[in-house]
């Protein structure tokens, strides 16, 4: 079987780590702080600040906003659950919007309508790597006053006429979760262009504890702190970057031309000057021949690893059907999400499936897909 993922992990990797254990200083310190002046050079922000996963990089950054229960929060529905969840978990409201069909993406014609007076963030995700619109959704949170995180947990060296994401808003989130782009088994980033933000967030994600460290706390905080042994290969899977976001790129490209002769396999769109960083590749199914179920079935049957990621929206998982169980339930005024209907990421969950495009993929293999899909659709 063709791997669906598969993490980069070479000698450079595994030395940096022997060299942390060795100095015996094995948690947050100065390889963090060199990942994360590294990281904020790659990703063009003044800051950057390390953390245990993107799902704390996320929560680090949303409840550095300042947040309050009851805020809303508008974001896109199709994405891993975390996104939603870092939301929710802070006693704030996701409020989703459709995406485009062609994109996958928050579709920016329909953020304004979804804004109300508790309305004091929108949380983009770039998913499978595709850059969100962020000029329009800029654009619209300056006009209404609003704060942008931007979610980039699939997005490392993805960017819009040469500037990456995770730069164009208040911040940006990573996951370096063993299948990303660039990976450290777990671990995170939050990106921002704001010292205010940055210093809530080194406080926040260190038990409350102020600059000077040590047992003085001015908040309840959490320990959502990187291992500078996580760190270290972080360091090490950057250098990298360059060299795997160019083979993401050839490989979809190569898909993309062989899509073209198929009207039934139509790829996610990347509009004009938008770079996507592929960490995942993700067609959609229109055909009378076969479903999209049938499809990954298919491809799995002729040993190339296939799967749909999200076939289920967030509005649609039984943690959004059933809120009764929340902690926030009795006092927040929750949308029905059962009641919500959102049908291009509903139609997109139930057509789009995703195959390999990690850069460990050879020509052999990528022929061989090629021919399996060939074997299939002709
Ligand atoms: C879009 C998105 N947001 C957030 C996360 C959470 O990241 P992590 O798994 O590192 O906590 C992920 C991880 O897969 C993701 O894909």
């Amino acid at each position: 079987m063709i791997p669906f993922a598969k993490p980069i992990v070479g000698d450079e990797e595994i030395e940096a780590v022997k060299r942390v254990l060795r100095s015996g200083m094995l948690a947050e310190g100065k390889i963090a702080r060199q990942f994360e002046g590294e990281f904020a050079k790659y990703v063009g922000t003044k800051f950057a600040t390390v953390t245990s996963n993107g799902t704390t990089a996320l929560s680090t950054a949303l409840e550095a906003l300042g947040l309050q229960p009851g805020d809303e929060v508008i974001t896109s529905p199709f994405t891993f659950i975390a996104s939603a969840n870092a939301i929710a978990m802070l006693g704030a409201v996701p409020i989703f919007v459709d995406i485009k069909r062609d994109t996958y993406n928050i579709d920016p014609d329909l953020i304004e309508g979804a804004i109300t007076a508790r309305t004091k963030a929108i949380m983009p995700i770039h998913i499978f790597g595709m850059p969100a619109d962020m000029k329009r959704i800029m654009e619209i949170a300056s006009k209404h006053d609003l704060l942008v995180i931007e979610d980039a947990c699939q997005a490392h060296g993805a960017s819009i006429d040469d500037k990456m994401v995770g730069s164009f808003g208040h911040a940006g989130t990573y996951s370096f979760y063993a299948t990303k782009n660039m990976m450290t088994g777990e671990g995170g980033m939050v990106t921002t262009n704001d010292e205010e933000m940055l210093d809530r967030m080194l406080s926040i994600k260190n038990h409350g504890r102020g600059k000077q460290g040590g047992y003085s706390h001015f908040r309840v905080g959490y320990n959502s702190r990187m291992l500078d042994m996580v760190a270290a290969i972080g360091l090490e899977q950057l250098k990298r970057m360059p060299e795997v976001v160019r083979k993401r790129r050839k490989t979809a490209q190569m898909y993309n031309n062989l899509f073209s002769e198929y009207d039934s396999v139509r790829p996610q769109v990347a509009d004009k000057g938008f770079e996507s960083g592929y960490h995942l590749y993700a067609p959609r199914l229109h055909s009378d021949k076969m479903s999209r179920d049938q499809m990954v079935q298919t491809l799995r049957n002729n040993g190339v690893g296939s799967r749909a990621v999200y076939a289920i929206p967030c509005h649609k998982q039984n943690t959004y059907l059933d809120i009764s169980e929340w902690r926030w339930a009795k006092y927040i005024n929750y949308p029905d999400y059962s009641k919500v209907s959102l049908p291009i990421s509903e139609e997109v969950g139930a057509t789009h499936f995703d195959i390999p495009v990690h850069p460990m993929l050879t020509e052999d293999e990528i022929e061989y897909i090629s021919s399996a899909f060939r074997k299939i659709l002709d």
